[in-house]
């Protein structure tokens, strides 16, 4: 099926957009957490974690499992289905918050693990929102003729900043990858159109602020556990709902495409009640929205990319079916993207 349009002037938005998404894959760690285990640690319980955010379980990486691991395990996944070998990668991205290191960043680790050539790499810092920013660079990469393909990744092992004390945050995270190979295939399937916003005046409300220029790391900024993941998760919450509905709405009508056309949505996997939230504002019935967030928790700049792998290898979505994926995370940050897959 190709996407129709109302108007040639919605269609004139997709002219020259020859980015297809040709594989996809994802990896996560084989440690299962569950809620169970987690009122062994702090004060929580399976209801108060199930009825507040509907995780039942996470994934969380092993100590010599690195954030590069798992994207390299999900790389090579995406590169299997796309057909592509290490050698025919000309740009990895990875998107993450949780980088093996400050530097070097993690995508020349993930060159050197799957075997690519001496090829370009680097990485965003675009948190939840991370893969949808990336996929969009990525795609700007094959439009402009700049590369045939190019490898992003959004991969995370949040179980190293989460503060393990904390039960306001550690119920909420886990680890894992998500990855997808874009290539350039005139007149083919793939993104047709992505919004991108941010806004830094909100910065405060999730946030690590230990390890940087600000508070670099010290005794001090290790006992008042700057290292940790820090979130206030009402405004969060409140912001996400409204950031996720008016970037979805973005792209639904720059392509002119209602959301009943849309097979499935994929929003970033971090509250149920926020994809609830956002699927009743959008119009989006049970049915259309995709959720794997009891299976792993909030994966970060892993969330969408995994998703979207389980989405189309559980047969949810089918060749030239339209997805709205949408995320949303620390920053602010957020973005949306629809995809004829
Ligand atoms: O990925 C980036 C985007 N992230 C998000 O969008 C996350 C957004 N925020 C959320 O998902 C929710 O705000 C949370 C799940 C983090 C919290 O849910 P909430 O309904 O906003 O709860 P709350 O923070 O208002 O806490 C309600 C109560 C508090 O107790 P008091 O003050 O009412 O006595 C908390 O101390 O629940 C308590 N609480 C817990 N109780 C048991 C907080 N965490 C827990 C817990 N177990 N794990």
């Amino acid at each position: 099926m190709t996407a129709k349009f109302k108007n040639p002037r919605a269609k004139h938005n997709f002219i020259g957009r020859t980015c297809s998404i040709t594989g996809v894959g994802s990896y996560v760690p084989e440690r299962i957490l569950t809620n169970a285990d987690l009122e062994k640690m702090v004060e929580t319980s399976d209801e108060w974690i199930t009825t507040r955010t509907g995780i039942k379980e996470r994934r969380i990486a092993a100590a010599n499992e690195f954030t590069s691991d798992l994207a390299a395990k999900a790389a090579e996944r995406a590169m299997k289905m796309a057909g592509v070998t290490a050698e025919q990668i000309d740009l990895i991205i990875v998107a993450t918050i949780t980088p093996d290191m400050p530097f070097p960043n993690t995508a020349c680790l993930v060159q050197q693990k799957i075997g690519a050539r001496r090829i370009p790499a680097f990485d965003i810092e675009a948190a939840c929102s991370g893969f949808i920013y990336a996929l969009e660079i990525g795609q700007s990469f094959i439009t402009a003729h700049t590369f045939e393909t190019v490898l992003v990744i959004g991969a995370e092992k949040l179980s190293s900043i989460t503060n393990w004390k904390d039960r306001n945050t550690c119920v909420l995270f886990g680890d894992g990858a998500g990855a997808a190979i874009l290539q350039n295939r005139p007149l083919s399937h793939g993104l047709l159109t992505t919004a991108l916003g941010a806004d830094g005046s909100k910065a405060d409300l999730l946030s690590m602020p230990g390890g940087g220029s600000r508070c670099p790391a010290s005794p001090q900024t290790i006992a008042d556990g700057l290292h940790f993941l820090r979130m206030d998760g009402k405004e969060t919450f409140k912001n996400a709902v409204q950031a996720m509905c008016s970037a979805a709405n973005e792209v639904l009508n720059r392509c002119e495409i209602d959301i009943t056309r849309i097979k499935c949505v994929i929003p970033h996997q971090a509250n149920r009640r926020i994809i609830n939230a956002v699927g009743e504002r959008l119009g989006a019935t049970e049915d259309q929205l995709f959720v794997n967030l009891h299976k792993y928790g909030n994966t970060s700049a892993a969330s969408v990319a995994i998703a979207l792998d389980e989405a189309v290898t559980s047969g949810k979505i089918q060749r030239g079916d339209l997805v709205l994926i949408v995320g949303f995370g620390a920053g602010l940050t957020w973005g949306a993207a629809i995809i004829e897959w």
